[in-house]
């Protein structure tokens, strides 16, 4: 595995492997990897033959108050496991100021709309304009043919499927299901921020979207009906508050009244334990046969 650090490095490293005729990947991370973010490696492998892995921190997308300082880092632990899963051919790891020329921020920014509006966008202030640009710049860097994203997180990979769409950047976007603990708990690099009661009031999220997801599909037609239903599982979370247990349609991200035959929806929530923020989420289509 290659370990590139700067932009200029990383953008001839890619024009390489593109004249010598391979099909490029990347799987962007913030590291602090787990058996959910391999999962992206493994799928990227079978789309392309040459794979990078970024690693970055990005700062502009944690609001104010939010986990960027205290966000776990470990390149060499990182490094580890992507070797252990058969690993990458390079791994791009920029430091802040190869980033942004102040380390900390840029003065140009993507921004995508309406998809943003709802979900964790009014609860995070400024993260999606962070997570475009951010993604934006790491495909500058990569150059890549196609990019793979969990769809653990769902908005983020709708956003940015739109920003690829709206800005032609031509590059095929892949989402990969969520990969999960033994009970249910969507893996997530924020765990680790968990312990003893915290951890176990956890499972509440996956309860809450596996719950919405059997409402829907057994025909259920009335989102106000599942987004209570979504709540239900938190009664026995003491620890845990709820930001949003909401439905959207899976175009624009907007609320939903009913639901519509053959529509594609998320059922989406966040939810504060122990001081983590998590989330989780189901895309469900609705059957052909309800309304
Ligand atoms: P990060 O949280 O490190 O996640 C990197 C990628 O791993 C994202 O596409 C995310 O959806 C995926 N992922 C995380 N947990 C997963 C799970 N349990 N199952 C499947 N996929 C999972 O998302 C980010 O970083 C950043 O916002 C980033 C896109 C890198 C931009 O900074």
């Amino acid at each position: 595995m290659k370990l590139i650090t700067d932009v200029a490095a990383m953008q001839a490293e890619s024009k390489r492997a593109r004249c010598a005729g391979h099909r490029l990947a990347l799987v962007p991370t913030m590291g602090s990897l787990h058996d959910g973010h391999l999962q992206l490696v493994r799928r990227a492998r079978e789309v392309a033959d040459h794979v990078t892995v970024s690693i970055f921190v990005n700062p502009t997308q944690f609001a104010p108050g939010e986990d960027y300082d205290r966000y776990p880092r470990d390149l060499d632990g990182d490094m580890g496991r992507l070797a252990e899963a058969g690993g990458a051919d390079v791994v791009y790891a920029p430091p802040p100021l190869a980033m942004y020329q102040d380390g900390s921020s840029g003065l140009a920014w993507v921004t995508v709309e309406r998809l943003t509006e709802h979900l964790c966008g009014p609860y995070r202030a400024g993260h999606f304009n962070g997570v475009t640009t951010i993604v934006s710049k790491l495909f500058n860097a990569c150059q890549p043919d196609a990019a793979v994203f969990g769809l653990k997180d769902a908005q983020q990979f709708f956003v940015l499927r739109r920003m690829v769409r709206d800005l032609d950047f031509g590059i095929e976007m892949v989402g990969v299901d969520t990969v999960r603990e033994e009970d249910g708990l969507a893996m997530s690099s924020r765990n680790r921020y968990l312990s003893g009661a915290a951890r176990d009031q956890a499972i509440a999220l996956s309860r809450s979207v596996f719950g919405a997801r059997e409402a829907i599909l057994s025909g259920r037609v009335d989102a106000d009906g599942v987004r209570a239903l979504m709540r239900e599982p938190f009664s026995k979370a003491p620890l845990a508050e709820v930001e949003y247990a909401e439905v959207v349609d899976g175009e624009l991200l907007q609320p939903v009244g009913q639901f519509r035959a053959g529509q594609t929806v998320i059922a989406a929530v966040a939810a504060r334990i122990d001081g983590a923020r998590l989330i989780d989420n189901a895309i469900v289509e609705v059957p052909s046969w309800v309304g």
